[in-house]
């Protein structure tokens, strides 16, 4: 955006605008804009002091510190766990509120039937009412960040204001911090202005607690104006507005007016045993395998075989040049889903979390390191759980209690992961062979369906349902369309999302380029007794394995009602032992099941149906036919 577009989207602040003077601003600081910016934002929400973050590993120590000694966070034992932490939350404030987030377009269609929307001046104004001395008695820390790496073409910045000490540390670790930003940005350079309060000021001599936020919260995104604010909310996705905020609702903006991609996307790397490399961009909902996906480490049966991990996340992606197409991981952290993160499920990781981390919401044990469900089969004999209170695996019986919150998480550097690939900094991205699309469905998604061309591809991800997690706040296990896996995320109309994807698809093929081939996975299908059938983790290499032969062109396949589907043999089972009993229990495709997961095909499209690209629908047609055959 414009500067002068910055002017005219900040809020009207209060009317005794304090002098640049007084904010102390640091030398290096040369851009006008972002100045008088913060000095809007200090004057109309009133902290006691503003610090400049210049992201120093002397300035973290600090907060830190100053974090241990307020109750935020409590210092691990050093000798298990050097350099790291754990903040436990409020109970309130534990996981993304997607019913308070909100895309204040002009223009209600913009935002489509997919998002929470408010006339943006009506927002404007409870936003000014909500911020008003919304600091007071805390510190307003001015956190640069740069989204990819610094100074490449396709990063882009942002300034976080925020009152939490934790953001500022957390976004540390997530994002390109620090004064370089700063340089980067010069006099005038472009940023995503993003404001972020607790919302609970300190009245004179009043103590503060923990873990400050405020029972209601707004996380609001005007899309024309690309701002971001946020209010009420410490907690990751609402906080950290680096994340999903900028990264994809704002950044999904621009993509569409640009002609790129952000996506909820891992990015990983596999090389054969001969050399031959392929990248893979990913998209499972929250809390539904993209972390584990990117550190996957080659099971029996594919010794040779290596994944490297480029980002666990988000993917911009660009076209390339060669009508390729490019992708970056904008992040430079990791904050991932702790429970079910152990040696047997996700080495990479744990190996990622031996120092440097902050924990959040995990357990904590007697000498000083963190436990969460599933990190050892044994539970401790005593822990003090996530709210503090002590715990054992007895009374856990009776009561069902975890002792870490479901949507507990480690923020840790990505450079920490043994698996990093050598290009995951790389400004020009990876180019892309693959797409895969995921959800979390115990019944009728079968393990593994290849899109018979670019708009089956598109229909396969825009029709995706998901049982939902407990990465967002609300009932958990509902099966809900989320189309892409950005149903939280999009920053604009679903279906102009659709027709930015079937778009992009035609002008990549209009330049005689290969198009990525998609794929349609589900790890997650139960027997009667409700266990997983699908081994998952590392397992899910035979089904990686399976779509490179079909890239090479060498791998098998049958016609089903939808795309292409293995049978038994076309797999490589070497090294496991997984019957073709079992295979059947995870790929079958139950017609009356289909049938009615096609109904619910229909409901999405119904909701989306003013701007529905009519593809889609063709798609649909050949679908319940090949049903009917
Ligand atoms: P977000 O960070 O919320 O976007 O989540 P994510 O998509 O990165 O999910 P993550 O890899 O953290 O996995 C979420 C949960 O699913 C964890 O408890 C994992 O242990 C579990 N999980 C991941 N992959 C598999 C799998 O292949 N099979 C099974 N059964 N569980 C899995
Ligand atoms: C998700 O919910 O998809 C996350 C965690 O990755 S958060 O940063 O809270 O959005
Ligand atoms: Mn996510």
């Amino acid at each position: 955006m414009t500067q002068a577009n910055l002017g005219a989207a900040a809020l009207n602040a209060a009317s005794s605008i304090p002098a640049a003077a007084s904010l102390h601003v640091p030398s290096y600081v040369r851009h006008r804009g972002l100045i008088d910016w913060v000095t809007r934002i200090a004057a109309l929400t009133e902290p006691d002091n503003i610090v400049w973050c210049d992201g120093s590993q002397e300035e973290y120590d600090r907060f830190c510190e100053q974090m241990v000694a307020q109750g935020t966070m409590k210092r691990l034992n050093p000798a298990k766990r050097p350099n790291s932490f754990l903040a436990l939350s409020d109970p309130s404030d534990v996981a993304r509120v997607e019913d308070r987030t909100f895309i204040c377009s002009e223009k209600r269609e913009d935002a489509g039937p997919t998002n929470h929307w408010v006339d943006p001046a009506e927002m404007r104004g409870t936003l000014e009412g909500l911020f008003r001395g919304s600091m007071r008695g805390r510190t307003l820390y001015v956190v640069p960040f740069s989204m990819g790496p610094l100074g490449s073409p396709i990063a882009h910045i942002g300034v976080e204001l925020s009152d939490s000490p934790y953001v500022a540390v957390n976004m540390r670790i997530m994002t390109r911090m620090g004064r370089k930003v700063f340089d980067v940005l010069g006099e005038d350079g472009e940023f995503v202005p993003c404001v972020h309060s607790v919302g609970k000021p300190l009245a004179a001599g009043e103590t503060d607690v923990a873990w400050p936020c405020n029972p209601t919260k707004y996380i609001v995104h005007f899309p024309e104006t690309r701002e971001i604010w946020s209010f009420g909310s410490g907690y990751g996705g609402n906080a950290l507005l680096g994340k999903k905020c900028f990264a994809l609702r704002i950044a999904s903006t621009m993509g569409r007016d640009e002609g790129w991609l952000a996506e909820h996307m891992l990015i990983l790397g596999v090389t054969s045993p001969e050399g031959r490399k392929y990248h893979v961009a990913a998209a499972f909902p929250s809390a539904c395998g993209k972390t584990n996906f990117a550190m996957l480490i080659p099971p029996k049966g594919f010794n040779g075989w290596r994944v490297t991990t480029i980002g666990d996340d988000i993917a911009w992606i660009k076209p390339g040049k060669d009508g390729r197409l490019y992708a970056i991981n904008p992040e430079a952290g990791y904050f991932g889903v702790a429970p079910g993160t152990s040696e047997k499920t996700n080495p990479n990781a744990l190996a990622t979390l031996g120092k440097n981390v902050i924990f959040t919401n995990v357990a904590l044990t007697d000498d000083g390191d963190v436990w969460w469900e599933g990190l050892t089969a044994t539970p401790p004999a005593h822990l003090i759980d996530w709210q503090g209170q002590d715990w054992t695996p007895e009374r856990a019986k009776e009561t069902g209690r975890k002792a870490a919150h479901p949507n507990s998480r480690f923020t840790a550097p990505a450079a920490q992961c043994p698996s990093i690939d050598a290009d995951w900094e790389n400004p020009a991205g990876v180019a892309i062979d693959a797409f895969i699309f995921g959800g979390r469905r115990s019944t009728t998604v079968p393990l593994v369906t290849e899109a018979r061309d670019w708009t089956e591809g598109v229909y396969m991800a825009a029709t995706m349902g998901s049982e939902t997690t407990a990465a967002a706040a609300g009932q958990q296990g509902v099966v809900r369309r989320d189309p892409f896996a950005m149903l939280p995320f999009c920053g604009f109309n679903m279906s102009d999302y659709f027709q930015h994807w079937l778009s992009l698809g035609e002008k990549l093929a209009a330049s005689g380029a290969k198009l990525p081939k998609i794929y349609c996975v589900n790890w997650f299908r139960k027997d009667a007794d409700g266990r997983f059938v699908w081994p998952g983790f590392g397992e899910n290499m035979r089904v990686l394995g399976w779509m490179l032969s079909r890239i090479e062109g060498k791998g098998q396949g049958v016609e089903n009602a939808f795309g292409v589907t293995p049978r038994y043999e076309d797999l490589n089972w070497e090294g496991v032992s997984f019957t073709p009993a079992q295979f059947e229990q995870v790929t079958s495709m139950d017609p009356k099941a289909w049938r009615e997961e096609l109904a619910l095909h229909d409901a999405l499209f119904d909701t989306l149906r003013d701007r529905l690209p009519k593809a889609l629908l063709g798609v649909r047609a050949k679908i319940e036919k090949r049903l009917a055959d």
